[in-house]
């Protein structure tokens, strides 16, 4: 319990239990027991200045520039003490530079001594106008300078990542950056070399290029997918962005609060932009979810937005088949008119990608059952069954941070298990937390893969070995192989963690469920996507309506009836698969797709075929792609940052955000496909994003359907599928594997196009292979289906034998579109070097 500051009751009410009082600048103050000074004093409206403190880094008392006059049991301290490391004591009596010329002195002469090197250049600097040095110099410092000899300077700036530049005469040293690396991304590589006048921050690299007599501990090149973090933590200009620097002064830019659309953890943002253009984002402050972190991915990846293949136009094939730019009344017309002829001949279905916002999301979903009167739709545009889809009916859907997993619950829970989940890679916001659990809290990480891999290292995690889809066996069987966890599992607090990988693994959800029920551990489902959970709530499913309202339950079609005026189809429609075999084999007049990329479908030459032989094809686009080049009519979309709307994140907390760039002219999905409903003659109600929102908020409500035992996945395995911990599904034979993959967070995904500085510090493709299944190769491995091959350098790591692991969408590895297989899939292997 933290009790505020009264200035007129503290001394009459009663100390509780577990705080103590003291006085800071002769006011009374209540303060839990282990509060750092700095923290009770800025509750009470006293700001100290301080440059290493950080509320989420261990305190460090590195700058010095926080120091206070402090006395305890009626005798003063010998010297000022730095108020960031110290916490309140009963009885203690602080005076801060507001009535102590002591510590005002002390924080000056600080504050003299740390500008003696530090280069005036703040008016090329980019941090000049947001530079807590600079504030606090013009706050707390003097007024002149005594110091008349020359600075020390270094040569700059050194490049210690592609997108991370260090000027290091900037550096106050205050171990912001070293700490962060540390303790929060797990990734120690910047280190404090030197010391003394010399002392400086760096890494590996920096320390051979220049030859220092220090070494990095790690001895590792600097590799984060969190490294931006430390150029907006760090309080001078000494660490900054490759991509930023130079382009604005803080001045120039305006300011937007935004949520991140790179994945389903929904991370708060600002996103600063000048004359139209972004020119960088930063971390937001949402303790509830990203705390004040962004994984690279988030902060950097957004010049997608101004690609020169953005379609601002409409597009319609002409006579010669070839896309010519359409007014927009043309466009709708004829979209309108194959749609039509599609739903009065063999029906139209509607494939949606993962961008989608939830407001977006809704009027796929209802274009889909008003305007084509189908139940034909489907946002899994990525390997999904139907066990999956019993899963997120009977488990998912409906849940919100009141009722389902959440981040703090993570950081709170004792034992947390992943399976199918790669969290630094899918959702590295979650990564922080289970890092932050099992840091600060001692919470047993589990992770139920295939290799000790960075976010098991980084978690302080025990790997459970286990080949590629064997991953349901392994979890029938945890309390056979692994009993210990099976025991932390059915303890309080425990929580299970599944990534979107699981629908690749038969078996695995209805397992997943089993171990739940049995041992009471809270399940939580982690998309990759954005666009995923809101997919779901708003019935971008082909069993499921807005607000999980099953289609076959008449009663709950008859609430989402009502409240459209219409009569919607009552049998389930196809998923992605249904949809492309329907359409490819010529059961389907149309389809209509936004944000799918066929190299994401578990059979991209299927999605080809049915783009090919769909008859009509719409596609609602941001970018030229293989849809657009195969559609009728394209229909241009704006990206998140040109229009409103939120994101459910995976804990199904709504992310509301604003337009950031307004008069671009581009219009949000439900705007477009509102209007060429109206063509079609049905109304959406979702021409904007608020009346989308409020249409939807009248049947969001979850409704009155009981899932009954029978609508919750129970697929069971064979006699052959019997828990191993090492042995999976399929036995690979001589020259054989079994396929691990999953996407790294930095990899050759559309929306990191365009940013060089980012793409520079994705992780070296290889393939991981077990010492014994390497043996014979060579340095490099060819992967091979009968669809293709992939070739890459051999690393050797702790998988189990006969499995190959490849990154899914880096250079010189597009898993799906070069092999059409994924996890667990049995591929060829060889030398590739012969
Ligand atoms: Fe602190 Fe910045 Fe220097 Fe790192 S580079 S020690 S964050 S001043
Ligand atoms: Fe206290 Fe740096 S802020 S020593």
């Amino acid at each position: 319990m933290t009790i505020a500051p009264d200035k007129t009751t503290t001394s009459e009410i009663p100390v509780p239990e577990g705080h103590v009082k003291l006085t800071i600048d002769g006011e009374e103050v209540i303060a839990p027991k282990g509060e750092l000074l700095i923290r009770t004093a800025e509750r009470l409206g006293t700001v100290i200045p301080r440059f290493c403190d950080h509320p989420l880094l261990d305190p460090a008392g590195a700058c010095r520039q926080c120091l206070v006059e402090v006395e305890m049991g009626g005798r003063p301290m010998p010297k000022p003490q730095a108020s960031c490391t110290m916490t309140v004591a009963d009885g203690m009596v602080v005076k801060t530079q507001l009535t102590s010329p002591v510590a005002d002195k002390a924080q000056q002469g600080v504050m003299e001594l740390l500008l003696i090197n530090h280069p005036l250049d703040c008016p090329i600097c980019d941090k000049g106008g947001e530079c807590p040095l600079q504030n606090q110099a013009l706050a707390h410092g003097r007024t002149d300078s005594r110091f008349v000899d020359t600075k020390r300077t270094f040569a700059k700036p050194l490049p210690i990542s592609s997108q991370v530049l260090l000027d290091r005469e900037r550096c106050v040293l205050c171990q912001r950056c070293t700490r962060f690396s540390a303790q929060i991304a797990g990734d120690p590589f910047i280190e404090l070399l030197e010391r003394g006048a010399h002392q400086q921050i760096g890494t590996a690299e920096t320390a051979d290029v220049l030859d220092l007599a220090s070494r990095t501990t790690s001895g590792e090149p600097f590799q984060s997918y969190f490294s931006g973090n430390v150029i907006q933590i760090c309080p001078v200009g000494a660490l900054t962005s490759a991509a930023y620097r130079f382009r604005s002064r803080p001045f120039d830019l305006v300011s937007s609060p935004s949520v991140c659309e790179h994945c389903s953890s929904g991370c708060d943002e600002r996103t600063d932009f000048r004359r139209g253009k972004i020119q960088r984002k930063l971390a937001g402050d949402d303790p509830e979810v990203n705390e004040e972190w962004l994984c690279d991915k988030g902060r950097f990846a957004f010049r997608y937005v101004q690609a020169d293949d953005r379609i601002r136009r409409p597009l319609v094939r002409n006579a010669a088949g070839e896309l010519e730019e359409a007014s927009w009344t043309d466009a709708l017309r004829i979209a309108s008119e194959g749609l039509l002829k599609a739903r009065d001949g063999k029906g139209a279905a509607v494939l949606t990608g993962g961008r989608l916002t939830v407001e977006d999301a809704y009027a796929y979903s209802k274009f889909a059952r008003i305007a084509l009167r189908t139940n034909d739709i489907d946002f899994r545009a990525r390997p999904h069954s139907d066990e999956e889809l019993a899963f997120l009916s009977s488990a998912v859907v409906g849940t919100t941070p009141e009722t389902g997993v959440t981040f703090g619950e993570i950081e709170r829970a004792r034992t947390v298990l992943c399976v199918a989940f790669e969290p630094e890679d899918e959702a590295p916001i979650v990564f922080l937390r289970l890092r932050k659990a099992a840091r600060k809290n001692r919470t047993r990480v589990v992770h139920l893969g295939q290799w000790t891999t960075s976010s098991v290292r980084k978690t302080f995690g025990e790997l459970l070995a286990c080949v590629p889809g064997g991953e349901a066996a392994a979890v029938d069987g945890i309390a056979q192989h692994a009993a210990d966890v099976d025991t932390a599992l059915s303890g309080d607090g425990a929580v299970v963690l599944v990534g979107e990988r699981a629908a690749e693994i038969p078996g695995l959800f209805s397992a997943l469920q089993r171990l739940s029920a049995r041992t009471g551990a809270r399940l939580a489902w982690i998309p990759r996507r954005a666009g995923d959970r809101g997919a779901l709530e708003t019935g971008c499913v082909p069993t499921l309506l807005p607000g999980g309202r099953p289609v076959t339950d008449a009663a709950a079609r008859a609430e989402v009836e009502k409240q459209w005026g219409v009569e919607l189809p009552a049998s389930p429609g196809r998923d992605v698969t249904g949809i492309l075999e329907a359409a490819s084999g010529g059961q389907l007049d149309a389809l209509v797709v936004g944000g799918v990329d066929p190299n994401d479908l578990p059979d991209p030459d299927l999605a080809r075929r049915a783009l090919d032989n769909a008859g009509f094809v719409v596609s609602l686009e941001l970018r030229a792609s293989e849809v657009t080049e195969r559609a009728d009519v394209v229909l241009p979309v704006a990206p998140s940052v040109e229009k409103a709307g939120s994101y459910l994140n995976w804990e199904g907390r709504r992310r509301a955000f604003d337009i950031t760039l307004e008069g671009t002219g581009s219009l949000p999905d439900g705007r477009v496909l509102d209007t060429l409903a109206v063509e079609m003659d049905a109304d959406l109600f979702t021409q904007t994003p608020a009346a989308s929102a409020a249409d939807l908020s009248r049947l969001s409500k979850h409704p009155n359907v009981a899932l009954g035992a029978s609508d919750a996945p129970n697929a069971t395995l064979g006699a052959s599928d019997a828990p191993n911990a090492t042995l999976g599904r399929s036995e690979p034979g001589p020259g054989q594997a079994v396929l691990a993959t999953w996407r790294q967070l930095i990899d050759n995904g559309s929306l990191q196009d365009g940013e060089p500085h980012l793409k520079g510090t994705q992780r070296t493709p290889v393939a991981r292979l077990s010492a014994k299944t390497a043996e014979g190769l060579g340095t490099t491995v060819k992967v091979a289906t009968e669809r293709g091959s992939i070739t890459l350098p051999v690393e050797v790591a702790d998988l189990p034998d006969g499995v190959v692991w490849l990154p899914g969408n880096s250079d010189g590895s597009a898993v799906r579109a070069a092999l059409a297989a994924g996890h667990g899939a049995l591929v060829q292997i060889s030398g590739g070097d012969q």
